[in-house]
């Protein structure tokens, strides 16, 4: 064990085991935890936990930045230890015990959580599990790949478990910048006016007595999926680069755009893949999480800077930045999600988000979590924050799914994430439609047009010609339109 990762030597005999900190949780407990989209996660408390409450039963409420790694969400849901979980997950085994009810989730904005605990609009937390790399002599901590909801739970919780992950290489130290705005109601303006300003500590402020227990890890974070490109992602990241192409040629941007957002998956990847033999240089993000391709463009001398709250990449990537961190230094920041995810920031960078639908609708209308409007994917993530506040606000999915059983633009979706009101651009494999200045009307066909997989074209064209002879600013009929998700429910398809 490294005890020289604990500088302050009053904390030395806080040293415990996982099975050890495992006894300090408690039946109906608010529990916080580090952990950003696999990054930064609790590797052995958290399944500890889990092990213990196969013989000791106990439920808690688990808030943590965003999803966790190595299958803990699901091991904790399969023993039973979940009462309520917030604010995002990707677990498949969580996922089922949420649509059978046995786990309450809250779905939530990212920039939020840290919010409304901070004013007391959730229940105190009564003990956070953090990972960190390392204890400062001052008592502060230094996180690791992600920041998540971490400085919010040093802050505010009761009691402070942390695990020193040695897998994480103490020249880590810098790349955080931690900032939280102040209370209500005088709270300042936050100084962020470019992605690259640090203005912050680098690391995170935590009252010594608080902690109860130091536990040793060296368990690397789960590798990111690498999804090779495929026709679809290709032909979605082509028309988005396209359209930003011709936005340069008309001076609506420059060749280095605005700083970019996106949402993590293959086609975020194909996109930011596809600026790599482009014309755009000096790029910028302003973004959650930072993925391979972040750093396949700073190594391409494409990307100038990148800021957001996690980094989760590949292991060849995770081994490439994380042994190199020097190279990096300079041309990342990682931010606690309340500040990375802000949404007066978001305004103020004029960021180009991208993120990904499950459906859209004829009026622009987005449903990113929920399958047939009834059972949770994932959650809303950062979606929201982005999309609302962004300069351009785009969206993509694949036009037909299932051997085209399924159509991802429908008349109406069948859940709501993101209202017509905030979103620009709908990309599919078949086309892009730019909604911008377009009444509902106008928006319906161009999306028609441009964005329907062509075996669905004229049965969506006939919903709305049909609707249209109704009536009404954003025609309907309302007995019909979720008759494209019944025929998928009772016959297979939502082919007519
Ligand atoms: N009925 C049944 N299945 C449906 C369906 C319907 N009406 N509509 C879509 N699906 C299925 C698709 O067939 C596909 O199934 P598969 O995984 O078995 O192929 C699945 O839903 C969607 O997967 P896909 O289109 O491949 O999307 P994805 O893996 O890229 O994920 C989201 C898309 C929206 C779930 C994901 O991006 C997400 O969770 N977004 C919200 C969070 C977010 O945006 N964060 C942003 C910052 S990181």
């Amino acid at each position: 064990m490294s005890y020289d990762r604990i500088k302050l030597k009053s904390l030395l005999d806080k040293v415990i085991t996982a099975e050890q900190a495992a006894q300090l949780f408690e039946n109906g407990m608010i529990v916080g935890s580090s952990g950003f989209t696999k990054a930064g996660d609790s590797k052995v408390v958290l399944p500890a936990l889990a092990d213990r409450a196969k013989t000791d039963p106990l439920k808690i409420t688990l808030i943590t930045g965003a999803s966790l790694g190595h299958g803990t969400d699901g091991k904790l849901a399969e023993a039973g230890v979940l009462a309520k979980r917030m604010p995002f997950q990707v677990d498949r085994t969580l996922r089922g015990k949420i649509n059978s009810g046995e786990v309450l989730f809250i779905d939530q904005h990212l920039s939020e959580t840290a919010e409304l605990l901070h004013n007391k609009n959730l229940a105190s937390v009564d003990i956070a599990v953090l990972e960190v790399a390392a204890i400062e002599a001052d008592g502060s901590i230094i996180p690791t790949t992600s920041v998540g909801n971490s400085a919010t739970f040093a802050a505010l919780a009761k009691h402070v478990i942390l695990e020193i992950n040695t897998a994480v290489p103490m020249e880590i130290r810098g790349i955080h910048d931690i900032y939280q705005a102040e209370d209500y109601p005088r709270r300042n303006v936050i100084p962020i006016v470019a992605p690259e300003n640090k203005i912050g500590r680098k690391t995170i402020a935590l009252d010594p007595s608080k902690v109860v227990g130091i536990v040793f890890t060296d368990i690397e974070d789960s590798p990111a999926d690498i999804a090779e490109p495929d026709t679809k992602t290709t032909a979605i990241a082509s028309h988005i680069l396209n359209f930003f192409e011709k936005e340069v040629e008309m001076g609506h941007l420059s060749s280095s755009l605005l700083p970019l957002q996106a949402g993590i998956g293959k086609v975020a990847n194909a996109v930011l893949m596809g600026f790599k033999d482009s014309n755009f240089r000096n790029l910028t993000m302003f973004s959650e999480v930072l993925q391979d391709s972040t750093f396949d463009l700073i190594d391409a001398g494409v990307m100038d800077f990148a800021s957001a709250s996690s980094i989760t990449v590949s292991k060849p990537c995770y081994d490439r930045v994380f042994g190199n961190l020097d190279k990096y230094r300079d041309k990342m920041v990682l931010r606690p999600q309340n500040i990375s995810n802000t949404p007066g920031l978001i305004r103020r960078l004029g960021v180009i988000a991208i993120n990904t639908a499950i459906e859209f609708d004829i009026y622009g209308n987005v449903n990113s979590t929920h399958i047939s409007g009834t059972n949770i994917m994932n959650g809303i993530g950062g979606s929201g924050d982005f999309a609302r506040n962004a300069y351009l606000s785009i969206f993509v999915t694949q036009a037909a799914s299932k051997e085209d059983r399924i159509s991802h633009v429908l008349p109406m979706v069948s859940h709501v994430d993101h209202t017509e009101h905030d979103v620009d651009i709908l990309v599919t494999d078949i086309g892009l439609a730019d909604l911008r200045g377009l009444a509902p009307r106008e928006r319906a066909q161009v999306i028609i047009d441009n964005c329907v997989h062509p075996d669905y074209k004229e049965q969506l064209q006939d919903y709305y010609d049909r609707a249209c002879e109704r009536g009404g600013h954003t025609p309907h009929i309302l007995e019909e339109a979720f008759s494209w998700h019944v025929n998928l429910r009772d016959q297979g398809s939502m082919k007519k």
